[in-house]
């Protein structure tokens, strides 16, 4: 048994030095350790820093009982019990934004890489190919942008498309924000309809809720424009699968990009989809960068820091 009072879990080697630096006494996991080895590795653990594939349970929370302070390096905390935490007056830290650029960014990553036929002409190479036919490519300027969701990650996509490719970008939004619109070259529509009839690419940047479930499904689809192209990197369950595999084979939908897929854990569910090869899947790496990486850490020490000097916590999230 190591006695330690900062746990850091699930750092990657490369990140570990940093740790190091910052808390020089702090045990560091690279792997994602069972709750129960959390436990009976580090029992005097008294601040528990982690990352999403870490479950912070009520089980845990009851077999560390020095514990004070957990952060989460995500923005989601679904994996954290809160009521056991808040019943023990444990803090519960995460971090509300890590760079939403990055996701952006790789919007247009998949983007390119599908209309440009990056893979497709690597592979070619690959096998001492050098030729372009078949590889005709879309080009983006002028064409119309149809976003679903226009927070953090869907207004840094509008600004990239509008600014930066000369894209005309509407958008659709629960809750418009026309400020933002005018910051970043968009303009809202009205309804989902117009969405779907009006944009020649449709990227999709809202959370999974009961009413975004399945948003896009036969109907939705249907209503598109014919060749339209599809990029999902919010969440997997926003797309009913069976629909966009017919379409996509049919080429009702010309190209699919993805990030997220429904079940992320049994991709062998989506051999159908993955094999399709207008569809380029990455696997949920838009999050996954330089700049995003040293934020998650620089804001969870940052909460460490205020919780061990007694400052009010910046990032702290609570129970119903
Ligand atoms: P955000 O909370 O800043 O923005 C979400 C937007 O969706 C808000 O403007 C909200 O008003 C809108 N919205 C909510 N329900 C809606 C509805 N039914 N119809 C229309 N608009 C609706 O979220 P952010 O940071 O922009 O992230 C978007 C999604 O991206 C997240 O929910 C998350 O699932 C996903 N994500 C994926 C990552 C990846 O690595 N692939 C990384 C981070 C987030």
């Amino acid at each position: 048994m190591i006695a330690s009072k900062i746990v850091f879990l699930e750092v990657e080697p490369e990140d570990s030095e940093k740790v190091r630096q910052k808390f020089p006494t702090a045990k560091i996991e690279n792997m994602v350790l069972t709750e129960k080895e959390v436990w009976e590795k580090y029992p005097d653990t008294e601040i528990l820093c982690g990352f999403i594939y870490s479950t912070f349970s009520k089980k845990l929370i009851k077999n560390l009982p020095n514990l004070k302070q957990i952060v989460t390096r995500s923005v989601g905390y679904d994996h954290i019990d809160l009521a056991a935490a808040m019943a023990r007056k444990i803090k519960v830290c995460n971090v509300p934004d890590y760079g939403a650029h990055v996701i952006a960014e790789h919007v247009f990553a998949l983007l390119l890489s599908t209309i440009r036929c990056v893979s497709k002409g690597d592979n070619l190479v690959e096998e001492c190919q050098f030729d372009f036919h078949g590889m005709r490519g879309i080009a983006l300027k002028g064409k119309t942008l149809g976003l679903i969701g226009t927070g953090k990650i869907g207004k840094n996509v509008a600004r990239i498309a509008s600014l930066g490719f000369l894209m005309d970008v509407i958008a659709f939004d629960k809750f418009p924000d026309l400020e933002s619109a005018r910051e970043n070259h968009f303009q809202y529509v009205d309804n989902l309809d117009e969405i779907w009839e009006k944009s020649d690419i449709i990227s999709l940047h809202v959370p999974l809720l009961p009413d975004t479930k399945h948003l896009i499904c036969k109907d939705s689809i249907t209503k598109m424009k014919d060749g339209v192209i599809l990029i999902n990197t919010a969440r997997g369950g926003l797309i009913e699968t069976k629909s966009l595999i017919l379409a996509a084979r049919s080429e009702k939908i010309k190209y699919v990009a993805l990030d997220v897929l429904e079940h992320e854990k049994n991709i062998r569910k989506y051999r159908e989809l993955i094999e399709l090869p207008n569809v380029v899947i990455t696997p949920h790496i838009a999050f996954y960068a330089d700049d995003s990486m040293n934020k998650m850490f620089s804001e969870a020490f940052a909460s460490i820091d205020r919780f061990l000097n007694g400052e009010k916590l910046e990032h702290e999230v609570f129970g119903v």
